[in-house]
C-alpha cells in the first residue's frame, strides 16, 4: 500500500521547489515518485490518498534546541512525551541539549538517548556537553562524541566563563569538526537576576539581568575565533564553527553581523518568545512564572532588533528552546520560578502569524529557518523530495486559525506564556519513519 499526498503546495527551499504537486510514498516510507501539477496521481484501490487541497508540504521541521529532561527529571518531560510534543508541533527531528541529570558529558549518555529513542516518531539528535557536568572546568571527550555521531556541543543553560578553557574548546572542537553552540551569558553580571534589567524590573522590585551579559560573551568568543584564525592555531582542515543560541539583543546581533561579513563561520538562532514578547509583557502579566527564562524577555528595542535581523537574514534559524518545567516550579513568585518555557507546539503558529503574515519574511524563508538551516548548521543531511529518499515531511495549513489551550498540549509540562493566544497557521501533521501522524 502506498500513501499519496495529492494537490499539495510543495515547498522545499533545499531544492528550490515551490509548486503544486503530489508525492507517492511506498509502504516502507520511501518516496516512489513526485509529480508536479494539480492532476490526480493514478492509484490502486488499497492506496491511501490524502488530498491536501493546497496545504503546504515542506521538509520535516527540525528544532536544534530542545530540553527533554530525560534522564533525571522525567516529571517535567520524557523522551516520549517530548517527541509527542515535537510531532504535534510539526517537527520530525529535534536536537537535545545535554543539561539532563546527569549531564550528557560522555558517550554513555549519548548511547542512552539513542537506545531509548529508536522507536519514537521523531529523530532525536544528541548535543554533547562542552565540559564535564557543564561546569566549565574540564573539557568533555569531544573525539568520543564525534565517533558516536554527535555533531554539536554545548553547555547550554550556562556558558564557559574561563576564557582559556573556551580557547581550548575552540581548538579541540575544530579537530573533530564539532559545532560549538554557546549560551551567551556572563554569569558574574547575571548572578541572582530574574528578568531584564530595566525600569520594569525596578518597579517590580526584581533583580535585573543586564542585557550586555550576552554581547560580552559573544564578543569574547568572536575575538578568540579571530585570534585562532589569524595565527592558524585551529585544525588546518576545519575552521571553528560557532553558533549563538537564543540570541536576544541588538548588541549581540551587531557582533554576529560583522563576524559574518568578516568570513567567520558564525550562525545564530532566535526563539519565537524573543521575537514576540518583551519585558513589558512580563510586567503586565498576572502569572509571571511563564515569562521567566534565560535569556530574559528583553526591551522593546531589542525585540525590534531581532525582527530586523530576521528580516535581513542575520538570524539563520528559529529554535524553540523548549524548556519544560512542572506547574509547581512556575506557578510561584517570579524570583522563585525555574527559567524556561515550552515552545514546540506553538513555534509554527507564532512564526506564521508574527513573521509571515506580517511580511517580515516569506513562507519560503520561514521553512528555511525552521527546517533547512538548522539541519545545515548541525551538519545533518538535507531533506529532499525525490524518488528513493526516505519521506520526511511536515504538513502545514497556513490558513487555519486556532487558540493555544493547555488541554491540547502533548508535552508533559504546559509552562507557556501563550495560552489563550489566537494564531493563524499550524502544522497539521508529519510523515516520517513510514508513518503519518495527524494533529487532530
Ligand atoms: O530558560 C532557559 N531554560 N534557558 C536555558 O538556556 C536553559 C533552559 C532549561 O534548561 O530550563
Amino acid at each position: 500500500m502506498s500513501t499519496i499526498f495529492q494537490r499539495a503546495h510543495l515547498l522545499n527551499p533545499a531544492e528550490n521547489l515551490d509548486a503544486t504537486g503530489s508525492i507517492r510514498i511506498d509502504g516502507s516510507g520511501f518516496i516512489e515518485s513526485v509529480s508536479l501539477g494539480s492532476a490526480d496521481m493514478p492509484h490502486n484501490d488499497d492506496d491511501r490518498v490524502i488530498d491536501l487541497d493546497g496545504k503546504l508540504l515542506v521538509p520535516g521541521l527540525f528544532d536544534m534546541h530542545c530540553h527533554f529532561r530525560e534522564p533525571g527529571q522525567e516529571y517535567k518531560e520524557t523522551l516520549e512525551t517530548g517527541s509527542s510534543a515535537a510531532a504535534a508541533g510539526g517537527y520530525t527531528g529535534v536536537a537535545l541539549m545535554p543539561n539532563t541529570r546527569p549531564v550528557i558529558d560522555s558517550p554513555l549518555g549519548v548511547a542512552y538517548i539513542r537506545h531509548h529513542s529508536a522507536l519514537l516518531p521523531v529523530d532525536l539528535e544528541v548535543i554533547g556537553a562542552m565540559t564535564v557536568e557543564s561546569r566549565g572546568e574540564t573539557l568533555a571527550p569531544f573525539g568520543k562524541f564525534r565517533s558516536y555521531g554527535v555533531t554539536a556541543i554545548s553547555d547550554d543553560g550556562t556558558a564557559i566563563q574561563n576564557t582559556q578553557i573556551m580557547r581550548l574548546a575552540f581548538e579541540y572542537a575544530s579537530n573533530f569538526d564539532l559545532l560549538i553552540i554557546q549560551h551567551c551569558e556572563d554569569k558574574t553580571l547575571t548572578k541572582g537576576g530574574v528578568m531584564n534589567e530595566s525600569h520594569f524590573s525596578t518597579i517590580l522590585g526584581l533583580k535585573g539581568i543586564p542585557d550586555v551579559a550576552e554581547a560580552i560573551i559573544v564578543s569574547r568568543d568572536l575575538q578568540l575565533m579571530r585570534y585562532l584564525q589569524q595565527h592558524k592555531l585551529h585544525d588546518p582542515l576545519n575552521q571553528p564553527r560557532y553558533h549563538v543560541a537564543h540570541i536576544s539583543t541588538g548588541a549581540a546581533l551587531d557582533l554576529v553581523r560583522q563576524a559574518k561579513l568578516d568570513g567567520l563561520q558564525v550562525t545564530c538562532e532566535v526563539t519565537p518568545h524573543h521575537f514576540t514578547l518583551s519585558d513589558e509583557d512580563l510586567f503586565l502579566a498576572e502569572a509571571k512564572g511563564n515569562f521567566i527564562m534565560k535569556p530574559p524577555l528583553g526591551s522593546a528595542e531589542n525585540m525590534q532588533a531581532l525582527i530586523d535581523a530576521i528580516a535581513d537574514g542575520t538570524i539563520d534559524a528559529i529554535a524553540t528552546d523548549h524548556a519544560p518545567h512542572a506547574a509547581h516550579e512556575k506557578d510561584c513568585p517570579p524570583d522563585q520560578a525555574a527559567f524556561g518555557i515550552t515552545g514546540l507546539e506553538t513555534a509554527v503558529g507564532l512564526t506564521l502569524t508574527e513573521l509571515v503574515s506580517k511580511n517580515v519574511i516569506t513562507m519560503q524563508r520561514a521553512i528555511e529557518m525552521l527546517s533547512v538551516n538548522p539541519r545545515k548548521i548541525m551538519n545533518l543531511a538535507p531533506v529532499h523530495f525525490r524518488a528513493g529518499e526516505m519521506a520526511n515531511m511536515t504538513i502545514i495549513d497556513p490558513e487555519v486559525e486556532w487558540t493555544v489551550t493547555k488541554d491540547d498540549m502533548k508535552s508533559r509540562s504546559q509552562n507557556t506564556p501563550f495560552i489563550g493566544r489566537r494564531l493563524k497557521g499550524r502544522a497539521v501533521g508529519i510523515y516520517h519513519k513510514g508513518a503519518l501522524l495527524e494533529n487532530r
